[in-house]
């Protein structure tokens, strides 16, 4: 069995990666429970990737049900080192409008109530750093994959994580401005501390699905407006993720 070059965790809209060549099932059980559906491993040119629907394919999970600890572990124990994380977002900022592809550097965790270590036991507890918490080489190389792939992602901004499911109001949003946030997403957190404290290189490709609330008057933010712009944003993903894979 070959090493997996990369792993792609995928969001709303995003269950399946239909380029994967010879894909298999694998079914990992954790410690920390089951993850949220087999790992489908299988071959993007050359490379070995694996993809995990964090929702579940047939998006069964919401953001607050996700059990984000078995997602990474399994991950872990597939021998992955590397992560990219699929994100559907709203924009907040200018340059973040729908259907933006972003790779965002930093974040805050507005989350509560979830599950967000392994550090559960006794003994020494685990500080991860994590100060940059996308780990900055495995960024280089998506925003190298994606000039290679010729898809525009827009390098940089702050990613707040909402605990969801519901949308935020307008001055929740006014509040995550004011904080610095560029982008609003359910499923940021724990993810991303979760995959520092198992050492995994972690990195989020945020795809804008709507203007966030109170961030534009075009009428309120619908299910189907937010599947069509992933749809439309995605549609290089399969050449940035190939070039990514085997960089
Ligand atoms: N807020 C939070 N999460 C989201 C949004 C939003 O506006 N759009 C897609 N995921």
């Amino acid at each position: 069995m070959s090493a997996i070059d990369l792993a792609v965790i995928g969001g709303t809209g995003i269950y399946r990666l239909a380029e994967l060549n010879q894909a298999q099932a694998r079914h990992i059980d954790t410690p920390w429970g089951a993850p949220s559906g087999p790992l489908r491993v299988g071959r993007l040119g050359q490379a070995s990737v694996a993809f995990l629907a964090r929702h579940g394919e047939g998006h069964a999970l919401p953001p607050h049900r996700v059990n984000y600890r078995a997602n990474l572990h399994a991950l872990k124990q597939a021998g992955v080192r590397r992560v990219l994380a699929l994100n559907t977002v709203g924009g907040i900022t200018q340059a973040y409008g729908p259907r933006v592809l972003a790779c965002p550097d930093q974040l805050i965790d507005y989350t509560w109530g979830r599950e967000s270590t392994f550090w559960d036991g006794e003994g020494e507890p685990l500080h991860v750093d994590f100060g940059h918490p996308y780990t900055p080489a495995l960024r280089d190389r998506v925003l190298a994959a994606a000039r290679a792939a010729q898809v525009p992602v827009v390098d940089g901004g702050c990613y707040g994580a909402t605990q969801g499911p519901r949308l935020e109001t307008n001055a929740e949003i006014a509040r995550m401005r004011r904080d610095g946030c560029d982008l609003v997403g359910m499923t940021g957190m724990p993810e991303a501390g979760l995959a520092r404290e198992l050492d995994l290189e972690y990195a989020c490709l945020a795809i804008v699905a709507n203007w966030a609330a109170g961030c534009t008057d075009a009428g309120e933010i619908t299910l189907a407006e937010v599947l069509e712009n992933v749809a439309a944003a995605s549609s290089g993903l399969p050449g940035l993720i190939a070039h990514l894979a085997a960089g």
